[in-house]
């Protein structure tokens, strides 16, 4: 197992890889990994010499305590699922204190609007944390390609824009979101529910859906009522946002316009676990 604890010891590791000029995929994860992961893993796999998996629960990003301290961690079981796929895979997991200092200073982004709604607009702060420790990640291994997945999409825009507005030299590869077989997207957070709610939990990738569907169809006005009356006869579920977004700029229309790709985003709490998804609309 390649497994590195210590940045140190992963770019003295790195700079041997360096001098022989291979190519190097980072996939950055905070652990409890699943098949959305592993897409990513593979992925870089076929497309570098070598792959490498950060494993860090990052908790500059979250900006409620309790989701922190709930996310599920189990670093041995992350590693033997990572050695399934192959022993050849360098997994960097660093301890907090090798990554911050003591007050877990954050530096502030301009993200432009990207981060003004939705996620960011829920979570106070979450971007500048996720772009703190991903900038910090492309400094310490220089990757060539980096992996990350479209089930976040505001976060894969925001990376995009870092690296773009940075000058940062990593191409940034967006990889499509991994379900279940009922249309829920992988998550780490799924784990975290109950067989009741487990299965409720589809819902959000049925409405979504069926926006998609309907998307040519339906208003906006249509589309923001079915949605709303949709979750009030689900009790379960506590719809925290249904927004319907330009895919480039993430700002939020009330009307179509031709030649704009349009993507739907939702957030929902659901047994005190927060779910999130998006869908492409055209
Ligand atoms: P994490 O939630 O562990 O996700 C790591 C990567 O896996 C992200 O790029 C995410 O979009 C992708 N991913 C998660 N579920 C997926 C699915 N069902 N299908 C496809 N890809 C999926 O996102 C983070 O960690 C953090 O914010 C991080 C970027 C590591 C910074 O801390």
């Amino acid at each position: 197992m390649n497994l590195f604890r210590k940045k140190s010891d992963l770019i003295v590791k790195l700079n041997n890889l360096r001098k022989n000029n291979f190519k190097i995929g980072l996939v950055p994860t905070m652990g409890a990994l699943h098949k959305g992961h592993t897409s990513l893993v593979k992925r870089s796999i076929k497309e570098n010499d070598y792959t490498i998996v950060s494993i860090f629960v990052n908790p500059t990003q979250f900006n409620d305590k309790k989701d922190l301290n709930l996310y599920p961690k189990n670093l041995t079981k992350d590693c033997n699922y990572l050695d399934s796929i192959s022993t050849d895979i360098i997994i960097f997991a660093p301890e907090i204190n090798n990554i911050y200092n003591k007050n877990l200073s954050v530096k502030k982004f301009n993200f432009y609007d990207l981060d003004k709604f939705m996620e960011g607009r829920y979570r106070k702060g979450h971007f500048n944390g996720v772009a703190t420790i991903v900038s910090h990640l492309f400094n310490i291994i220089k990757p060539k390609n980096a992996y990350f997945g479209e089930k976040d999409f505001q976060q894969l825009r925001i990376i995009q824009e870092l690296v773009s507005g940075n000058n940062i030299p990593v191409n940034v590869i967006g990889c499509q979101t991994i379900r279940e077989k009922d249309g829920l997207a992988l998550s780490s957070r799924n784990t975290k529910l109950s067989k009741h709610n487990r299965k409720i939990a589809s819902k959000v990738y049925e409405i979504i859906n069926y926006v998609r569907i309907n998307f040519d169809s339906m208003s906006f006005l249509e589309i923001y009522t079915y949605v709303d009356k949709f979750f009030d006869n689900i009790l379960e579920i506590e719809l925290e946002y249904f927004t319907i977004a330009e895919s480039k700029s993430l700002i939020p229309v009330k009307e179509k316009t031709i030649n704009k790709q349009y993507r739907a985003f939702i957030a929902v709490k659901l047994q005190g676990v927060r779910l999130i998804d998006n869908i492409a609309l055209n």
